[in-house]
């Protein structure tokens, strides 16, 4: 169990240069709280909108273990729900996207309409006192930015604008034109570690000259050269293109300069010097050993074939190269023989950040105590004073 006392230390020492507590990599408690105070409480990147552009298509997305769905409606509108079927819980679209007429509970057959309503139930006229409007799909808050589509889990949501505050124009600014990328393809992948490990490999290059000689090949990772910003919502480095180059892949092209930027709490978007190019996608805990990420690989209308192959050989020597780095510290902090380490805030200012955001969430997820809000869409259940659902016999 997480305390505020523990959170008001963990505070402290970070901003002395100490890491979390590594007992935060290893407990099931912790990720309980992170689920709830961060990742119920954030945007996350779910796909392409132009995957639901016709209606009744479908995209199923899980962020951390929480299942969501965006369906497009009969009427045009793109809308998000809890995939969650409202009778006794299971998953509602299985599969990762595909076009429906309406959306059909595998289990006992409830059928939802496309605007999440409850079309019809399986024996509703034997109950008293069933309510069908009342038993429609819970709604998430859905937003875009360009050609992404985002979902907050609650639909109190704050705008995604201000949320990604000057990100989007910093992309714009790093040569891309967002609405002009083509989805390549999508990678999953699983990591034997603790999320946070995974996100604060990414928030530092103080490792790239030694365990990424490629990528140090091309891109200045020198503490002068290679430049690391923190804002409000996300990270923001640039490592600029070398001039000489002995390997890598060519980076000559419209992007002249290495941007990476971590949207909090764990939305990667990588763009690669050279054509343009760019990467997105979240990396979340399935257990507090374990991380499922993916990415989606976007590129240019007018990217040749053998480019894009170059690059992403390069990407993924990176990306096995980090793999090897983040399970070993994986392996470091959740021993249990050590508290904590010390990170250097120079080089490592952006974890220094994310520590603080986290920190920051759990402490106000406890403090808001243990029932968190309710959606408004179930504010129609009659509740006791204790929160507790009211049942009356055969009532729903
Ligand atoms: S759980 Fe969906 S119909 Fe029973
Ligand atoms: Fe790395």
């Amino acid at each position: 169990m997480l305390t505020a006392e523990q959170i008001a230390a963990a505070r402290a020492d970070l901003r002395r240069g100490t890491t979390l507590p590594y007992a935060w990599y290893a407990d099931e408690a912790v990720l309980t709280a992170e689920r709830a105070g961060i990742f119920a409480r954030s945007w996350h990147y779910v796909g392409l909108v132009d995957q639901v552009e016709r209606p009744g298509s479908v995209l199923r997305a899980d962020l951390a273990g929480l299942p969501v769905v965006l369906v497009r409606g009969r009427d045009g509108v793109l809308r998000g729900f809890h995939n969650v079927c409202r009778h006794r819980g299971a998953v509602l679209v299985r599969e990762d996207c595909g076009v429906r007429n309406t959306l059909q509970c595998h289990y006992h057959a409830w059928t939802y309409d496309l605007d999440g309503s409850l079309r019809a139930a399986p024996r509703a006229d034997r109950e008293s006192e069933f309510d069908k409007t009342a038993r429609g799909l819970v709604q998430v808050a859905v937003d875009t930015w360009g050609p992404f589509g985002f979902v907050y889990p609650w639909p109190d949501a704050p705008a995604l604008a201000d949320w990604l505050g000057e990100l989007p124009a910093l992309v714009a600014d790093a040569g891309i034109d967002v609405h002009g990328l083509r989805l390549h393809h999508r990678v999953r992948y699983s990591l034997s570690c603790n999320w946070k490990i995974a996100v604060e490999n990414f928030l530092e290059c103080y490792h790239c000259a030694v365990a990424h000689p490629a990528f140090a090949d091309v891109m200045d990772t020198g503490p002068d050269a290679y430049n690391l910003q923190v804002r409000p919502s996300f990270a923001w480095q640039r490592g600029p293109t070398r001039p000489q180059q002995r390997g890598g892949y060519p980076t000559a092209g419209e992007i002249d300069a290495g941007q990476y930027f971590m949207i909090w709490p764990s939305i990667k978007i990588n763009i690669n010097p050279g054509r343009p190019n760019m990467s997105i996608g979240p990396v979340y805990p399935s257990g507090p050993h374990r991380t499922e990420a993916f990415l989606d690989y976007l590129f240019g209308p007018d990217v040749p074939t053998d480019w894009i192959d170059a690059m992403i050989a390069f990407d993924d020597q990176v990306g096995t190269e980090d793999r090897e780095l983040i399970e070993s510290v994986h392996r470091g902090v959740s021993g249990g023989g050590l508290a904590c380490g010390r990170f250097m805030v120079d080089s490592e200012l952006q974890l220094q950040a994310f520590g603080a955001w986290v920190a920051e969430r759990l402490a106000d997820h406890i403090s808001a105590g243990p029932t968190p809000p309710r959606p408004p869409s179930l504010a129609n259940e009659r509740r006791d004073e204790d929160g507790h659902v009211q049942l009356s016999p055969g009532g729903d």
